[in-house]
């Protein structure tokens, strides 16, 4: 869990806007609600290293160097983070790191760095398993543990190959704040969030504890509506996805801060069984979600992609939950829960009666069942 500057910011970055960002991040509760890192992503690095070959930070942006921003950082109890790219160049065109793997790492770990997003552009002669893993051993050499948050797109299938390469691994190409339509950048499109939803399908199996899928960072106060916005959170807790704040911090609305931080909804993302929720039922536009919790409990989230409102009327009785990766076997005759609603904030029965509810267009209805018997 974390804040990314990318978002909202691209590389238009600097010391002081920053500083006042980590200020917030702590007096808006988000590091209270388990937020944790604070991470820069393109745009920190002036255009040319120095005739030792080192990185540097644009003198400009961070008139007191990179080490002095880590220090601030960590004075507020929050862990730092920085982004650069496996290839000759980052995205934005700032030097990468192809060839200065060790260096960089070491320079990183001499700031204080404690999390590293690697990207893949300007990547095109380059094996992408080799530039990982090259990375992940220099970090280890290093001598200072980072989270390796490998970025390239799910290109390569790295659910295949980087559990033990890195931490996170991006799934699909960016995110944008749109609910359900892409947005055309002339030579690629970013993705909607239920675009990137339909894509984490069939990889759920190689997500666990300390190798997580990533969708990409959260567009929650960016633009769409609070509906919206809750759909996107709730589904990335469906998903067990790394959740990186992507909004600034300083004008969030109420709304938005109660998204981000409900702690029961964080508590699901964040269930130690570590399984990735799934589409357990769609059709019309309605979608069930599940997510198997320990002790036995689950996650289920309705999900109303069309555009009317629709009526919720679910038998638990009629329809087992069955999910091998889980081992989980529910059959709701043999067994009562309880229901939780997670952003109402209410006990709203048990399964031991049908479950109707309208639920607007673009909305969620996300439920925790616990065992009563
Ligand atoms: C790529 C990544 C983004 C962001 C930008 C920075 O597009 O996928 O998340 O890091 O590069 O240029």
């Amino acid at each position: 869990m974390g804040w990314n500057s990318w978002n909202t910011f691209r590389t238009d970055i600097n010391e002081q806007m920053l500083r006042d960002m980590v200020d917030t991040y702590v007096s808006s509760g988000m590091r209270d609600a388990g937020y944790t890192y604070f991470v820069l992503d393109d745009g920190w690095m002036a255009m040319e290293r120095d005739n030792n070959g080192s990185l540097v930070p644009d003198p400009k942006k961070f008139p007191s160097g990179m080490k002095a921003f880590a220090d601030y950082v960590h004075s507020k109890g929050l862990k730092f983070g920085i982004y650069n790219c496996a290839g000759t160049k980052t995205c934005g065109g700032y030097p990468g790191t192809h060839g200065y793997e060790y260096q960089d790492a070491r320079l990183y770990a001499s700031w204080g760095v404690d999390y590293l997003k690697y990207d893949w552009c300007h990547a095109d002669s380059i094996n992408a398993r080799d530039a990982y893993l090259t990375m992940s051993r220099a970090i280890s050499a290093a001598g200072r543990p980072m989270v390796f948050s490998l970025c390239e797109w799910g290109s390569h299938a790295p659910w295949l190959w980087a559990k033990n390469v890195g931490q996170l691994w991006r799934t699909t190409t960016d995110i944008h704040a749109g609910f359900d339509k892409d947005l055309n950048h002339g030579s690629w499109s970013s993705f909607s969030v239920m675009h990137i939803i339909d894509l984490q399908n069939n990889i759920r199996q190689y997500a666990g504890p300390g190798h997580w899928n990533d969708p990409d960072m959260l567009e929650v106060g960016n633009g769409m509506s609070y509906d919206e916005d809750k759909a996107h959170f709730s589904m990335w807790c469906m998903l067990a996805a790394p959740l990186i704040a992507g909004n600034d911090l300083r004008k969030m609305s109420p709304q938005t801060i109660s998204i981000l931080t409900n702690k029961e909804a964080i508590a699901i993302d964040q269930d130690s069984l570590g399984v990735e929720g799934f589409r357990y039922y769609a059709f019309d536009g309605l979608e069930i979600w599940v997510k198997p919790l320990k002790d036995n409990s689950l996650a289920v989230c309705f999900l109303n992609r069309s555009s009317h409102q629709q009526n919720i009327y679910w038998d638990w009785k009629a329809h087992d939950i069955v999910d091998t990766l889980s081992k989980t076997d529910i059959d709701f005759n043999k067994t009562n829960y309880t229901l939780r609603d997670v952003w109402a904030k209410k006990n709203i029965g048990t399964t031991a009666k049908v479950f109707k509810q309208p639920i607007g267009s673009h909305q969620v209805i996300m439920l925790k069942l616990n065992k009563t018997n």
